[in-house]
């Protein structure tokens, strides 16, 4: 399979089931259906009763070239369940409305698509697409959570306009975004490995689509602290929480729970615990509040080194004059971290992050030794497209073993699905 820019993708030889559910962007699904057949997939449409309110088997048959399937009964294949749940190599629910993901998560199985989706073992993405109401609703929250656990990608619905006028989160992805996930989720299910890790003389075989968090807690921290000056001014820096919250999708996905402390937002459908904080003192609380419950420890965030000695209780105001403000210095909370887990004989694996903006591989090697973690991910900030603020970025991982492995320019959820792996290589060797 290849892949262009425009994420124009080529899926020969790749059998695809096109799951579509009653929702308003089942329009979508069609253009998705001639996407699919386009880039050279087999593509075996699948209308539950409720999507055939919205758009006509009959479009999908002559897109799709191939007989739709509506139902469990009128087919010529008795088994047509188990032999399409053998036989393709994904399943693509889209739209997936709030009552397919929570027949999925319950294991339902009443009409011929949760039944083909329990009869398979194939990968599945679910494009999730409802009123902004469902998705935040805890039972859905809580469905998607378990489809994630169990290794299902479930694609979160954009922001925008949605049926009725309504503005908010619940509109189906980018037909782009679906197509590029679909190539991706079958590409990894190849085990093609991105990272040249022959270093390390061993072989990729994990897959980001497999559970094999499961059971183990992470505590990622995200996003940069900020250390008030006055109620309204703050020292902070440019850090945008991407890559931690990239980190946590993968993480989730790959059937971890646990932690996030951070200073942005976190979804709740990712599963997570979130603790919300602003400073590194309460980053410090955070994170010390819950090392003896954890397995993994990822200190993604950018943490000021200093804070305001005292900050002002009101506003300060221009006074015509230059003022000096004294910064003491805030505790590091990975050194202190490492120290405790050592002392307390705590089995943590930990992971350290490091912005450089020189000699990054030096600073890298001394700053692993000096925080005591077992794995460092260094970033040039300088370098094209690897600063603060951007959608990709580009790495090395250093282990205790003086290994290095460069993962080049890419979005930072493959830089997320890079680190959990080498992560999981680290417990498991
Ligand atoms: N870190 C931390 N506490 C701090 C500063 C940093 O826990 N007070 C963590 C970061 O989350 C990151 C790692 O330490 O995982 C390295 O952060 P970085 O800012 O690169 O290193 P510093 O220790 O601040 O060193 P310097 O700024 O001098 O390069």
């Amino acid at each position: 399979m290849t892949v262009d820019s425009n994420f124009e993708v080529d899926l020969q030889g790749k059998k695809i089931a096109l799951g579509v559910t009653g929702g308003i962007a089942a329009y979508k699904s069609v253009e998705i259906c001639r996407r699919l057949v386009d880039a050279g997939a087999t593509v075996i449409p699948i209308l539950t009763a409720g999507a055939l309110n919205f758009v006509g088997a009959q479009t999908f048959k002559a897109l799709a070239k191939n007989e739709v399937i509506t139902d469990l009964w009128s087919n010529s294949d008795p088994m047509i369940h188990t032999s399409l749940g053998r036989s393709v190599d994904l399943i693509v629910v889209a739209p997936a409305t709030a009552n397919i993901i929570g027949k999925a998560a319950c294991g339902i199985a009443d009409d011929v698509l949760s039944t083909t989706l329990i009869a398979s073992r194939s990968a599945v993405v679910f494009c999730a697409a409802m009123h902004t109401e469902m998705w935040e609703n805890p039972s859905v929250v809580e469905n998607v959570e378990t489809l994630r656990r169990r290794g299902h990608f479930v694609l979160d619905p954009e922001s925008g306009e949605l049926a009725g006028g309504d503005i908010g989160v619940g509109r189906l992805a980018g037909i782009d975004v679906i197509m590029r996930t679909i190539w991706e989720l079958l590409e990894q299910t190849q085990d093609s490995p991105k990272v040249d890790i022959s270093q390390q003389n061993t072989q990729v075989s994990i897959s980001s689509h497999n559970q094999h968090f499961r059971g183990l807690r992470f505590l990622v921290t995200l996003g940069g602290t900020r250390e008030a000056i006055d109620p309204v001014r703050y020292i902070g820096n440019r850090s945008s929480g991407r890559q931690g919250l990239a980190l946590l999708n993968i993480a989730a996905r790959m059937g971890g729970t646990g932690f996030a402390v951070s200073t942005v937002d976190v979804p709740k459908s990712l599963g997570f615990e979130v603790i919300h904080v602003e400073t590194a003192l309460e980053m410090q609380e955070a994170v010390f509040g819950k090392l003896n419950e954890i397995d993994i420890l990822i200190m993604c965030a950018a943490v000021s080194d200093y804070r305001v000695a005292s900050s002002a209780s009101t506003k300060l105001k221009r006074s015509g004059e230059s003022i000096q403000l004294q910064l003491v210095e805030n505790p590091d909370i990975l050194f202190e971290a490492t120290q405790y887990i050592a002392s307390h004989d705590l089995s943590v694996i930990t992971v350290g992050f490091a912005a450089e903006t020189d000699n990054p591989l030096e600073n890298g090697k001394a700053k692993l030794i000096k925080k005591g973690v077992d794995l460092l991910v260094v970033n040039n900030v300088c370098e094209d497209g690897a600063g603060f603020d951007t959608e990709t970025n580009a790495v090395w991982i250093l282990d205790r073993e003086n290994t290095i492995s460069r993962i080049d320019l890419s979005s930072k959820e493959s830089v997320a699905e890079e680190i959990l792996k080498r992560v999981f290589k680290s417990i498991y060797g």
